[in-house]
């Protein structure tokens, strides 16, 4: 049946009417907040790439979780900058390393706020690589050992979940092993499973002073041409032993987060990464974008390519805006529209 006895313009003639009919609905509770915690921090650090979000010291940090907490949002996930940085990146497993401080904390003062650690080296290694380094090249099985470390220290301090963000190949597998072996059969691992090498994370590595001394990440992140292989990636980790699956960056993969939706039953998560942040912070201080109805159209359109779970540095605002009822439009009934 087709026009003029289908005209698809009836159900989206007033905000009540496209209320009723809406497929995707973003909501708080898909909102994960990340957070940067850095050890020579005294004051928050503005990072001028991103603005709007801070480098905290780890007597603060409790501050932004609280906020989050405030706003409804479920989880926070922790960034380190440690106060030195060595070429086997052991600030990352330190029992008093400047992430597991601050899981302490935010586990004494807010609880029932899930704490997520990204288990990766490149912020504690002298090189910036997010493995150890031998004869050049990052020798994947030394760094699976040291992960499984990490993990197991961010256990022990408070983490909820693990999120391993490192791309080596069998990383979740040692991982949960070794956490089980230790007594964290609990402990979820959220893998970041399909990781692309991208230029997306520019502001991040300002943020968290991680980018590379030498190379790049391409031999272990994943080429951005690729989504049969991402799929692979996404098979071996759940295989592996991962709970929760993410696709990374969001925006340009969009693609790749509806297939693995479609492929897999795992809970998806797709990260809004620092870049994508950027562009949209940079336009709506040129007065170019009305920054509030391109965030919210932009996280609907994550989740409703299939994310479940959406790690962005908008989650303050964005539950700020829907708890003023203002989803992909206002709630308010206006009554039917006139054009
Ligand atoms: C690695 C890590 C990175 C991001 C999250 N974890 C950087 C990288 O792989 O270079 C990027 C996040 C973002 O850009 O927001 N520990």
């Amino acid at each position: 049946m087709s026009y003029p006895r289908t005209r698809l313009r009836r159900l989206r003639q007033s905000t009540s009417i496209r209320r009723m009919v809406r497929e995707t609905r973003l909501t708080v509770d898909s909102l994960v907040y990340p957070l940067f915690v850095d050890a020579r921090a005294t004051e928050p650090q503005p990072i001028d790439s991103m603005p709007g979000q801070f480098r905290w010291p780890v007597d603060r940090i409790v501050t932004p979780v609280r906020d989050a907490a405030g706003l409804g949002i479920p989880a926070v996930v922790l960034f380190g900058l440690p106060g030195h940085k060595d070429p086997g990146g052991s600030g990352a497993y330190d029992r008093d390393g400047i992430v597991q401080q601050a899981l302490r904390r935010i586990k004494d003062a807010a609880p029932e706020v899930v704490t997520i650690a990204d288990t990766c080296l490149d912020e504690y290694t002298d090189h910036g690589h997010c493995g150890v380094i031998r004869d050049g090249v990052v020798d994947n099985d030394a760094t699976l050992e040291i992960l499984s470390r990490i993990a197991v220290s961010q256990a022990a301090a408070g983490a909820d979940v693990v999120a391993p963000s490192d791309m080596m190949d069998g990383r979740v597998g040692a991982i949960r092993r070794t956490l089980d072996e230790s007594g964290f059969d609990q402990v979820p691992i959220m893998s970041y499973a399909a990781k692309f090498a991208s230029a997306y994370y520019g502001p991040f590595r300002e943020a968290a002073d991680c980018a590379p001394q030498f190379g790049d990440r391409r031999t272990y992140q994943m080429d951005p041409g690729n989504a049969r292989e991402a799929l692979r990636e996404v098979r071996l980790d759940i295989e592996e032993g991962a709970d929760i699956v993410m696709v990374k960056p969001a925006l340009a993969y969009l693609d790749v987060v509806r297939q693995v939706r479609d492929a897999f039953d795992t809970p998806v998560a797709a990260y809004n990464v620092s870049g994508e942040y950027a562009m949209v912070k940079a336009a709506s201080r040129c007065g170019w974008i009305d920054e509030r109805a391109v965030v919210l159209e932009t996280l609907t359109a994550i989740a409703r390519a299939g994310a479940g779970l959406i790690l962005t540095y908008h989650a303050l605002d964005a539950a700020r805006w829907l708890q003023e009822g203002a989803g992909a439009e206002s709630l308010v009934a206006t009554g039917w529209d006139r054009p």
